[in-house]
């Protein structure tokens, strides 16, 4: 009998991301773990600035964006892109004269990204286009999971319950401050949390204690986008539930984040190595039930498929939970939360991977049904 064709993953990391890093970590551990009986990796290294590169694997790129071996690892590579031309439908080499062979023909696409050009829908427009299919959600989706405001509304609009909050324009704040400092000082109280609408990793997040610290931690979000958030900064504990699936999705067990700092800012999240994850949290067995319930609730709201972690605040003095946020591309090294709570769910990290394969290519099956004439 002839040997079943592996399936044929392009592996893509890296990006135009102050999450970068984070990638690269991600994606090192997705290419570790997938069956190499099954799939025939594509690792596609998509450089800070935004090139498109066949054939370097992650360490390959953290070498050469570290200048160690510069440029023999980029000479290996061949710089690819992929056009939006469903006929098409693999990558092509930018430069003349050069082949890709089997490599450029891709069968599903795992977009191991965080943050701009990854998460945020615009890679997913550009994989809708050229009709591939791939991991995670579609467009409006990743939208959705990367701008902060906009995904308050929508589970506002669902009931799911969220901290008090105001929102605004970088353009409003250069006008006129003082009329936002007000109008954040009649609807909040210090702590309040400023944040960039569209970022993660807690990047440009501030919790200001005063009206001081607020100006500055406005300053510092404007920095990074044009939507800023302020919020009721509360007092709470930090819980994560994992979400896999489609139409109908699960919810893991729920895991714990215990920040070594006074909040899990960018620090604690990736460099002191001291915040620790206690899965399954220690809560009452209703307010897991809760959590579980409320995740499964948003990635339906926002449209979401494939995998999502959902974060959410327990307020000490209150008891009450509410939902932070969503992240369609979670942290995916082994240590991450999410495969984390898959593996204590009874899902190892080898096996998750194989159904976000499999729930890429039934979700783009499924697409293949809508008719795109009358
Ligand atoms: N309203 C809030 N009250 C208390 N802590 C908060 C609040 N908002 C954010 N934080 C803290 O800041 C961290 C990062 O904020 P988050 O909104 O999750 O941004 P990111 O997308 O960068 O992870 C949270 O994990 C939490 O520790
Ligand atoms: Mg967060």
């Amino acid at each position: 009998m002839a040997e079943k064709r592996k399936i044929r993953v392009g592996l893509i990391f890296g990006g135009r991301s102050g999450e970068h890093e984070v990638s690269l970590a991600s994606s090192q551990a997705v290419m570790a773990n997938l069956d190499a009986e099954k799939y025939e990796i594509v690792p596609l290294a998509i450089t800070k600035e935004g090139s498109w590169l066949l054939g370097m694997e992650p360490q390959q790129l953290i070498a050469a964006e570290r200048e160690i071996a510069g440029l023999t690892a980029l000479e290996t590579t061949t710089a690819v892109t992929l056009t939006g031309d469903p006929s098409v439908r693999r990558l092509i080499p930018i430069q003349e004269g050069a082949a890709l062979g089997s490599q450029g023909a891709l069968d599903v696409i795992f977009p191991v990204m965080h943050g701009t050009y990854g998460e945020d829908g615009s890679l997913q427009g550009l994989l809708d286009m050229a009709n591939i299919p791939y991991v995670g959600c579609g467009v409006l989706g990743a939208a959705l999971g990367m701008d902060k405001e906009k995904m308050k509304m929508i589970f506002r609009s669902v009931g799911l319950p969220i901290v008090d909050y105001v929102a605004f324009r970088r353009s409003e704040w250069e006008r006129s401050p003082a009329t936002i400092i007000h109008a954040l000082e009649q609807s909040l109280t210090y702590p309040i949390f400023v944040k960039p609408v569209n970022l993660g990793s807690s990047v440009g997040i501030t919790k200001a204690h005063d009206r001081h610290e607020l100006e500055h931690a406005i300053n510092l979000a404007a920095e990074y986008d044009r939507k800023i958030l302020a919020e009721q900064g509360i007092n709470c504990r930090e819980f994560e539930c994992a979400v896999l699936g489609n139409d109908e999705p699960l919810a893991s067990v729920v895991g714990e984040i215990v920040s070594s700092n006074e909040f899990y800012d960018y620090r604690a999240k990736y460099i002191d190595g001291k915040s620790q994850a206690i899965i399954p949290a220690d809560l009452p067995q209703e307010i897991a039930e809760e959590i579980r319930r409320q995740s499964i609730q948003a990635f339906v709201a926002l449209d979401l498929s494939g995998l999502a972690r959902v974060d959410f605040f327990l307020e000490k003095e209150t008891g009450k939970v509410y939902i932070n946020e969503v992240n369609t591309m979670p942290g995916f090294t082994e240590i991450s939360m999410y495969p984390k709570l898959w593996e204590a769910s009874g899902l190892p990290y080898a096996q998750l991977l194989d159904r976000l394969i499999e729930l890429a290519i039934e979700r783009h099956e499924d697409r293949q049904r809508n008719r795109t004439s009358m």
